[in-house]
């Protein structure tokens, strides 16, 4: 088995998961680009080099998990990082009194649903690994704390489903840290920060290059790095 890192990185075709991409794979990494659309995730693989390779995964449909895992397992036997990028906002804008149902189901599905599957499904894979990374991308919008003070600088950005799908999210990682503290494996929550993508929108004043950071830093912890943490650069958010 090859001593290259192996990584994974959801929703790479595009955005803050691109770039992330293409950051560990200038860092070293043998980087599978998780994408739903094969002519989006074999441009963006391209575009990355470094035998960056698009492996298809829509997180909405769990039941394509497992070739995804067997074809991993076949491939390189184990897997050392998962970057649980991928997500959506549907209800973003919209009153929580109002949004629809189906705006709120959806942005469950995949951002926590499908995330939450996905990794179970490829965790035996990570437990191969010498030293497992799991990065859950959340969201400052999913703190607790900031949403439930009027006068945060959360503003008006208070949409229930995208909102509570990242609280979930965080969630999802203080509990899985909790079960894997004995382990190799850490597992954290990043908000990438206000990013200009497709989702962040054109007034976000981050690019992507720092927008990727504090994943790829989580991507990346040494062994006495943190576990079950929820950051933004190297510092620790309120949940
Ligand atoms: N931008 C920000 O300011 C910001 C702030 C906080 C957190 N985040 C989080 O950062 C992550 C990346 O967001 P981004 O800003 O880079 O947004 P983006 O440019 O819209 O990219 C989202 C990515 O998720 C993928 N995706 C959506 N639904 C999917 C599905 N069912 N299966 C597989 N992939 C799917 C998209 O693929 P398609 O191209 O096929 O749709 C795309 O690759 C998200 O989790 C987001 O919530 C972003």
């Amino acid at each position: 088995m090859s001593n290259q890192k192996v990584a994974l990185v959801t929703g790479a075709n595009k955005g803050i998961g691109l770039e992330t991409a293409r950051q560990l794979a200038e860092l070293g990494y043998q980087v599978l680009v998780g994408a739903r659309q094969a002519a989006a995730g074999e441009a963006a693989a391209a575009s990355i080099g470094h035998g960056a390779e698009f492996v298809e995964l829509d997180m909405a449909q769990p039941a394509g998990f497992g070739r995804v895992r067997d074809y991993v397992a076949g491939k390189y036997g184990r897997l050392d990082v998962l970057v649980n990028n991928a997500g959506v906002g549907f209800d973003n804008g919209k009153k929580p009194s109002e949004a629809g149902m189906d705006l709120i189901r959806g942005t469950f599905e995949v951002n926590v649903f499908g995330l939450v599957e996905l990794t179970q499904v490829l965790l035996p894979l990570l437990s191969k690994s010498e030293a497992g990374r799991i990065v859950n991308v959340s969201s400052i919008l999913a703190s607790l704390t900031l949403n439930a003070d009027p006068a945060s600088p959360l503003g008006d950005w208070r949409s229930f489903g995208y909102n509570g799908s990242k609280a979930a999210v965080n969630m999802f990682t203080a509990t899985l840290a909790f079960e894997l503290k004995d382990t190799p494996i850490k597992v954290n929550s990043a908000h990438p920060g206000w990013v200009k993508t497709d989702l962040g929108g054109e007034e976000a004043p981050m690019e992507v290059a720092e927008g990727a950071k504090t994943s790829v830093w989580l991507a990346t912890l040494p062994a006495d790095g943190p576990t079950g943490g929820f950051f933004h650069g190297q510092e620790r958010l309120p949940w």
